[in-house]
């Protein structure tokens, strides 16, 4: 295998919503035409792969997770005609898009539904999931708790219960059904078509499990089986596409959803982003290493994927209460900015309190943790929230381009935007846009797109082994990955105070380290290039050089 076989694993991943990135005729909504007229600023970023959110038809109850039409662009957004014409543009960048297939459930409003409650002999009837009593605990396992009552939902018109994990529009597919299993091959078939490179699976632990669902003769809870042959469909279509799993799992389940390279080749790190804010919150390196540490091995095609924030709530369900509480009390003082009993509805910037150093530290570790990072859109020029939106809303504003009117994104009046810009306040978009960051030499959107140029010559983070190396101090994380001969460390001060190690390295005797990039340019200490003093927040990014090339 070549290396760029595996090229998710060297992948710089940006995720946005055609919705609410740049309206291009004026009527509030951002849509593909506009998106692609934004791909130079994408491109210039120096990402490689853009992951959509849902931009299907839709009754958009659940920005898009609702879908009533798998093969249709939400015509608020563009047609179909726009969207081949994004990708082959994106393409011409060297930027592949990813999508995000959401089968776990349709939305009330999909013709399948509707035929189901109104004709319970079609066939349709089947593609959900059923019950002719009220089940028991339906109280039980909600995933949006204090927003969602139950997981079952009478429907008059069949006199039954349907099941829906999420919420009560979105009822759950039976994928034990032969004919669910076929329609979604049909889904991802026609996507791959159209040129993109790979699926986020929206909810997989829910795609798979067997809830409510009759299975003959098994005891198991999941379908694993499932994503073996979602894998091989995908990969005799198009050999390269990939998978990228949305399971926040326990890390035992992990090769259950891996197989040995047969399966998934990409999961979201959700035990190492939990560890990372609580490393942040404690300002202490030990939760990072508890992160990196949590997996089991997995193949090496597989590739965890790190991330600061996404479109969701920052979910801490995996701490310890304790700990959770810790990172509530740091990054989420107000009941307000939690949800769900377990999350937190704030972009990084006002959960850091907008301080450059700590901003930089966190994104700096995004880049250089062992994995492909994710990047999601207006953190590159350090966006805000707006807390006064109902749930997840809050992180969802449209993206600010410049100090124009709606910050740039639309020329349609304030009310008819789809969502509110910010632009008030420290976040408003007068104070935080894109143009004047480009200006800004300084800017923080300069600083990403430095890092991320670095970044992309240090294949290592992406591809190669990872080690810690022994630092002696609490507060300091410092790893090294090696790939093909050739290394890079990385060293982070999670604390405010400033610091000065020695790092310790076996392979370290023949060798010196070249900075690459850090929060400012250190000067060698006592001639030592090991003894790597750090600014309180500090990072600091190595390569590693054998002697004789550096004398
Ligand atoms: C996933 C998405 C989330 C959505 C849910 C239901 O968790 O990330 O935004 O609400 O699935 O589709
Ligand atoms: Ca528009």
């Amino acid at each position: 295998m070549q290396r760029k076989d595996l090229w998710y694993k060297d992948a710089i991943i940006y995720t946005l919503d055609v919705e609410t990135f740049y309206d291009s005729n004026g009527d509030g909504i951002g849509d593909f035409k506009g998106l692609t007229e934004r791909l130079p600023y994408i491109a210039g970023l120096g990402v490689t792969v853009i992951w959509l959110l849902p931009f299907y038809t839709t009754p958009n109850k659940d920005n898009g997770y609702d879908i009533s039409d798998y093969y249709q662009v939400d015509p608020r957004l563009g047609t179909l005609g726009d969207f081949v014409e994004f990708t082959h543009q994106a393409t011409e960048y060297g930027i592949r898009v990813i999508v995000d297939l959401v089968i776990n459930h349709t939305s009330i409003d999909h013709p399948w539904f509707k035929q189901a409650i109104s004709d319970p002999d079609s066939k349709f009837y089947d593609y959900y999931v059923w019950s002719d009593k009220k089940p028991k605990n339906i109280n039980e396992g909600m995933v949006f708790p204090g927003v969602q009552d139950s997981i079952w939902t009478y429907e008059k018109k069949v006199d039954a219960w349907y099941l829906h994990r999420f919420y009560e529009h979105q009822p759950d597919l039976n994928m034990m059904n032969p004919d669910v299993v076929e329609e979604v091959r049909r889904i991802m078939g026609f996507w791959l078509k159209l040129g993109v490179s790979g699926f986020r699976i929206d909810a997989a632990p829910f795609v798979i499990e067997m809830l409510g669902i009759e299975h003959e003769g098994s005891t198991e809870k999941a379908n694993y089986k499932y994503i073996q042959q979602m894998r091989s469909f995908l990969s005799w279509r198009r050999g390269d596409a990939v998978m990228l799993a949305e399971a926040n799992i326990e890390m035992d389940k992990v090769g259950d959803y891996v197989g040995d390279g047969d399966k998934l080749q990409m999961l979201f790190h959700f035990m190492l982003n939990q560890n990372l804010f609580l490393a942040l919150a404690k300002e202490s390196a030990e939760p990072l290493v508890t992160g990196l540490k949590a997996p089991p091995k997995v193949p090496d095609t597989v590739q965890w994927v790190n991330f600061l924030r996404v479109h969701d709530e920052l979910d801490l369900g995996r701490l310890g209460k304790k700990d959770q509480q810790f990172v509530f009390d740091k990054f989420a003082p107000d009941e307000d900015m939690i949800v769900y009993d377990r999350g937190i509805r704030r972009r990084l910037g006002p959960m850091l309190e907008n301080d450059r150093p700590r901003i930089e530290l966190a994104n700096s570790l995004l880049l250089t943790l062992p994995g492909t990072p994710i990047i999601r859109y207006g953190d590159e020029i350090g966006m805000g929230d707006d807390l006064s939106l109902p749930e997840r809303n809050s992180v969802r504003t449209p993206m600010q381009w410049s100090n124009e009117k709606n910050g740039g994104f639309s020329t349609a009046p304030r009310r008819k935007l789809a969502r509110p810009v910010i632009y008030k306040g420290e976040y408003g978009y007068k104070k935080v846009n894109v143009e004047d960051q480009q200006r800004d030499e300084g800017s923080l959107l300069n600083w990403f797109e430095k890092a991320i140029r670095v970044r992309r010559k240090c294949p290592e983070f992406g591809y190669g082994t990872w080690k810690l190396l022994e630092t002696g101090d609490d507060r300091v994380l410092a790893h090294r990955c090696d790939w093909e001969e050739k290394s890079v460390i990385a060293v982070h001060n999670l604390s405010s105070e400033s610091v000065k190690i020695r790092l310790k390295s076996e392979e370290g005797r023949n060798e010196t380290w070249l900075d690459l990039i850090g929060d400012h340019q250190y000067e060698i200490v006592d001639g030592d290039p090991k003894q790597v003093a750090l600014d309180g927040y500090g990072y600091r990014w190595f390569r590693v050089k054998p002697m004789e090339e550096v004398e």
